[in-house]
């Protein structure tokens, strides 16, 4: 899986995802991770990327030319890996999210469905937003990660990226703990307990000491289900509605 950025701050970007499990998952190559600066596309002979908006109103919007190179180029370098491969068409079904309050909410399924992609572009916007004309011309997607809204779409697509990188294979250590967790199976996760057994005079419950894998699966089933209907109601009522 390659993630491609189209950013104005590209370092935000690269400090953010060389960190942590990400950063070892690219030294492992596992996932791949590019910034490109929107900037470095500009025919502006000052640089410029953004202009006031037609109609008047605050603030800048940025520009449909450069934002539209930057894509072509990007779709480009991703065909002639593809090319390489032996795999030409392979550019053309890329998906170019447009990271936006404007789009769908991002969720665990989503992610799942992002997952499965070779390739992956991220086009994060700022001030306004991006011209319109450009967006109808690249864009596949229009995706929000919730009710709010945010400076730029660096941090948005940062953490799509974490979602769905930890759903590659090998970007975790233990596989299963991506299909155990919270929303895997539709529920929140059960609590957990490490050691020490007693902590602030409360005590471990003693069904995970008891060493019976059944009766541990069943508890932290009825737990995830107890955790799922207090804190998240709407969660609980759809699973119900499908193990009717
Ligand atoms: N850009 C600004 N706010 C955003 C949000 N909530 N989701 C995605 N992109 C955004």
């Amino acid at each position: 899986m390659f993630f491609h950025v189209l950013t104005l701050f590209p370092d935000m970007i690269m400090d953010g995802l060389n960190t942590s499990i990400l950063g070892k998952a690219m030294e492992r190559g596992c996932i791949r991770a590019e910034a490109v600066n929107i900037r470095d596309y500009t025919l502006d002979k000052h640089l410029k990327v953004d202009d006031y908006t037609y109609g008047g109103g605050a603030g800048m919007l940025m520009q449909a030319q450069p934002v539209y190179d930057c894509t072509m180029a990007v779709l480009d370098s991703i065909a002639k890996r593809g090319a390489e491969c032996g795999n030409a068409t392979d550019a053309k079904k890329t998906r170019v999210i447009y990271v936006t309050p404007q789009g769908r909410i991002f969720d665990q399924k989503t992610a799942q469905e992002l997952a499965k992609e070779e390739d992956l572009i991220f086009l994060c916007g700022h001030y306004e937003g991006i011209d319109e004309r450009v967006l109808e011309e690249v864009v596949t997607d229009y995706i929000s990660i919730g009710d709010y809204v945010l400076t730029g779409g660096e941090l948005p697509a940062m953490v799509m990226i974490d979602a769905i990188a930890r759903l590659v294979p090998g970007v975790l250590n233990n596989d299963e703990s991506a299909q155990t967790e919270s929303f895997g199976n539709g529920l929140l996760e059960y609590p957990q307990y490490s050691r020490p057994r007693i902590w602030h005079d409360k005590e471990v419950p003693p069904v995970l000491l008891s060493g019976d894998h059944k009766k541990v699966e069943e508890w932290r089933l009825e737990q995830s289900l107890i955790r799922t209907k207090e804190r998240r109601p709407d969660l609980y009522e759809k699973w119900r509605e499908s193990h009717l």
